[in-house]
């Protein structure tokens, strides 16, 4: 029986209780009546779905779709530690949110476990056996779209590791809100109709594709209801069977006939061999926090230990809050950061990472020295590029001491934007995170060498940064964000602005952000991230700055170390997301 999840808290979604009123039935007075009662709910629903902080006691759930943040919440209230509604939600974004939430894709868990153990779970793609480091030399855009860009998918096997291991629920009970959401449909915020509208010509290409996400041939509007029963059966399957169906039954079949018909070198053997690492966690201090959090092959958690040990060197508060000076000197700590982040890691399974180095005090004194040495910026040659947001993070507490940071990634929009057959799922472009061109930039503008090359069945290196601080023994933070690159500094600057500028969670994940990985050679800011005579005194010293769009989403929990109680944040640069809490 599966008893877990009460399918119709789905009306939690205000939108959707209001839109799947039938119009027909509404006559005369009762019309009037229930205009005014709907008026007055969207009205309050509006309000209380603003991004703004939720305080709960008993556990809590935050992820950039608010339907998955409370079908997270569901599992925890139905007896689920925060692993279970880890997972549940992990399923639950892969239907809600399908630009990024996946099963076609990968990612990394990080946990703080109620009995004070840590653990890392890696679920990040592989390469295909039949890959090789020369594949994209010589193509163009073959690693971002179409099967050659399709790395072997972690998540399904990532999802049910953990909940074997760490879990308390069934995986049917988990999965059954994700199969729900897939069956019946939800209802497109504004924020999603747009989102899919702006992919309308890709989704055109792909008659699978299409056929999910076009209806008739144009894009979904705000209210339409989103239904997806090939997914329904795809979630079903695995529900029923395990990962094993996708990983050698139908499912991986579906996916590599399709990838032979179409020109990929996925095959079957690259399923059946697919694994997931539990590995040691990398962590650091920063003014008395302990930080647990992505271990490589994703470079976050080295890039954010050693941008932070620069940092503790250096007044930040005194400074003030986005002073020149300490613009300048974060600016100086991401060069370092970035510029041992593209050259000196790759997936550890293949080369050596000299992770004790880079995340050594030592180490980051001997940088904070050279950057006290001058004002000046060095110099670099210029490389534009083109940057997205898609990838996805959630983080959830319960009340037993369990904590949950998960970030997971198709890695572009809609990943590849390839779906095969009736599997109903997008698959991943995360070949475009190797250095499918050393020395020059991918996607991201990330210019990386040989450590991160091309290599059979190996992982390529991610920025994702899933995190949780401690202090004391206790969890006051859980954290992360997509964003590509930008991802490691999301991270960082929301710590910082709590850590030494004492804002709230909310304040610091809206604060509006800034990044710097060498190249390109300017500072990417959000608008108003800097004031104007800010931006004249740092253009003095050779720092100059290029506004962008499309920042990631800090989705976070704070605990109050005194009372227990915990905040939840949404970013409010992802208005279909939501901190629920009980
Ligand atoms: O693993 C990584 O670092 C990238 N694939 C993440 C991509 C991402 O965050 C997309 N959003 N901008």
């Amino acid at each position: 029986m599966l008893t877990a999840y009460r399918g119709d808290r789905v009306q939690n979604d205000g939108s959707q209780s209001i839109m799947s009123i039938n119009p027909d039935e509404l006559s005369g007075f009762f019309m009037v009546k229930r205009i005014v009662l709907l008026f007055l709910l969207a009205l309050f629903l509006t309000q209380s779905f603003a991004s703004q902080p939720h305080h709960a006691k008993n556990g809590i759930a935050v992820s950039e779709q608010r339907i998955a943040s409370q079908v997270g919440i569901d599992i925890l209230r139905a007896g689920g530690n925060a692993i279970d509604a880890a997972v549940a939600m992990g399923y639950a974004l892969a239907v809600v949110n399908p630009c990024c939430g996946n099963i076609g894709g990968g990612g990394f868990m990080t946990v703080h476990l109620a009995n004070g153990k840590n653990l890392f779970i890696n679920f990040r793609e592989k390469a295909p056996l039949h890959a090789n480091r020369n594949m994209f030399r010589n193509e163009k855009n073959k690693s971002t779209k179409g099967y050659l860009a399709v790395g072997v998918p972690g998540t399904v096997l990532g999802l049910d590791t953990a909940l074997q291991n760490y879990g308390t629920l069934s995986r049917k009970q988990i999965m059954l809100p994700a199969i729900r959401l897939a069956q019946k449909g939800y209802i497109l915020t504004p924020y999603e109709a747009r989102q899919l509208a702006q992919f309308r010509d890709d989704f055109r290409e792909q008659p699978d594709v299409a056929a999910i996400f076009l209806k008739n041939g144009q894009p979904y509007k705000a209210g339409d209801r989103l239904v997806q029963r090939n997914l329904a059966n795809t979630l079903a399957a695995i529900a029923e069977q395990g990962p094993s169906v996708f990983y050698k039954g139908w499912i991986a079949h579906t996916i590599v006939d399709s990838s032979k018909k179409h020109g990929g070198i996925l095959t079957l053997k690259d399923f059946a061999q697919y694994n997931v690492k539990e590995t040691a966690l990398i962590e650091c201090h920063y003014r008395g926090y302990l930080l647990i959090t992505a271990a490589p092959p994703s470079s976050g958690g080295i890039a954010l230990c050693e941008m932070l040990n620069i940092l503790e060197s250096f007044p930040l508060a005194q400074w003030g809050y986005r002073s020149a000076q300490s613009i300048r000197t974060i600016v100086e700590a991401m060069r370092y950061g970035f510029a041992d982040r593209n050259r000196k890691l790759g997936d550890p399974d293949f080369v050596n990472n000299p992770v004790d180095q880079l995340i050594s005090k030592n180490y980051a004194r001997q940088l904070s020295k050279e950057i006290q040495k001058s004002h000046f910026a060095p110099q670099h040659e210029a490389i534009t590029f083109h940057e997205t947001t898609d990838t996805t993070h959630y983080s959830v507490m319960d009340n037993k001491g369990n904590a949950v940071s998960v970030t997971y990634t198709l890695n572009g929009f809609f990943g590849a934007r390839i779906i095969a057959g009736n599997t109903g799922f997008f698959l991943n472009n995360e070949m475009d995170d190797f250095a499918t061109k050393p020395g020059e930039p991918n996607k991201f503008g990330l210019v990386q060498y040989d450590k991160n090359s091309i290599e059979p069945g190996k992982r390529p290196l991610s920025s994702m940064t899933p995190t949780i601080v401690m202090k004391e023994g206790k969890i006051v933070m859980v954290l992360g964000s997509p964003g590509g690159p930008r991802i490691i500094s999301s991270v960082l600057l929301t710590l910082l602005n709590v850590i030494d500028y004492d804002m709230t969670l909310q304040q610091a994940i809206d604060a509006p952000r800034f990044h710097y990985q060498g190249q390109p050679d300017f500072i990417e800011i959000e608008p108003f991230a800097f004031d104007f005579l800010t931006q004249k005194q740092l253009q003095y010293y050779g720092y100059y700055t290029s506004q962008q769009n499309n920042w990631g989403a800090v989705e976070a929990i704070r605990v109050d170390s005194n009372t227990g109680t915990f905040t939840g944040g949404n970013d409010s640069r992802r208005p279909a997301g939501a901190a629920i809490g009980y």
